[in-house]
């Protein structure tokens, strides 16, 4: 039960989200005044008492990333010193993810200093959704629940589309995992893309690994989709080995620099037959792209804080990875 001992906020970068999962939990998201100063240091304070309550604190650190992550710890900082008695993180998108070892001498690995800033602050615990690799939660010492929403968006897909004929696509070594366990579980044979970076946001397909993808539909699935240049890179080589129609479905939209001018026109020019991003990060309803359908992940949100709010109420690996 949702009820006056628990609150949820959601900050800047998860504003719409909260009112979806607000809403499937019978409640309102509580008012919080965010303001800046003059030299741009911010300030949060919650406009209602969250004395001895549980609160459930939700931010997606995207785009501002930095503002977005200062913000967070900011708020965790200020329920604190307002003696809430319990602080839930709920992270639907984990930015600074990516950079999770060093690759080469002299990098830092951000994916654990953001780790080890939210935990210093003081969280009880995070439920971080697709993150870019599920290491992160050995970053932390405190509970961290990982949860995919691919299942979800597998699902939403197969809702619309008849997927007899198809072949599953790990766009990179990254995803294998995850799409490996898609194909078993939805029984759709799988192929690996061989992709390298030469530079920086530059991704270049040089073979595929497995089934012959001619005259197949192809589904190609990815945790995120950052300049889109992964995907248009994947599409083009499958494209080139033959085969029909393309599904892409990622839980991220990230959709940084021209993402949007370039999947709208891959959809245009029939690359992308049809494109499925969930709504992580807020600032997908402000694309315009053709073919692409949001998957909403308040109810899956909901029911996940529910669960924290009591055990009573199931299992969150349940909720998300059940096997079909
Ligand atoms: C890579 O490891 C990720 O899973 C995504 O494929 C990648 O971050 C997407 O970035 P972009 O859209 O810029 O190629």
């Amino acid at each position: 039960m949702f009820n006056q001992e628990n609150i949820i906020i959601g900050l800047s970068g998860s504003k719409k989200l909260v009112d979806l999962i607000a809403k499937n939990l019978g409640t309102k998201q509580a008012q919080t005044t965010i303001s800046h100063f003059a030299d741009g240091e911010t300030l949060v304070r919650v406009d209602e008492s969250i004395r001895g309550k549980h609160v459930f604190l939700v931010q997606s650190t995207s785009k501002p990333v930095n503002e977005n992550v200062m913000e967070l710890l900011i708020a965790i900082d200020s329920i604190k010193r307002a003696s809430a008695k319990k602080i839930t993180v709920i992270c639907p998108y984990y930015g600074y993810a990516r950079q999770d070892r060093k690759s080469i001498g002299r990098e830092p690995i951000t994916a654990k200093l953001v780790a080890n800033l939210i935990e210093k602050v003081g969280v009880d615990n995070i439920c971080i959704i697709e993150p870019h690799s599920n290491q992160i939660q050995g970053f932390f010492d405190i509970p961290v629940d990982i949860v995919s929403m691919l299942k979800l968006i597998m699902d939403e897909i197969k809702k619309d589309n008849n997927l007899k004929n198809t072949i599953i696509v790990s766009p990179d070594y990254g995803c294998v995992k995850k799409v490996k366990k898609l194909s078993l579980d939805y029984n759709i044979p799988m192929v690996i893309l061989n992709k390298y970076r030469p530079k920086p946001n530059v991704a270049e397909i040089t073979n595929i690994l497995g089934e012959d993808v001619k005259n197949k539909n192809c589904l190609i699935i990815d945790d995120m989709i950052d300049t889109g240049g992964t995907i248009i890179a994947a599409c083009k080589a499958l494209k080139e080995k033959g085969c029909n129609n393309i599904i892409v479905g990622a839980t991220h939209g990230i959709l940084s620099n021209d993402a949007e001018n370039k999947l709208n026109l891959a959809c245009k020019n029939k690359l992308i037959n049809h494109l499925y991003i969930s709504n992580t990060i807020n600032t997908i309803y402000d694309k315009k792209i053709n073919k692409l359908k949001i998957v909403d992940i308040s109810k899956q949100l909901a029911k996940i804080i529910k669960v924290y709010t009591n055990p009573i109420n199931g299992s969150i690996s349940k909720i998300c990875y059940s096997k079909k």
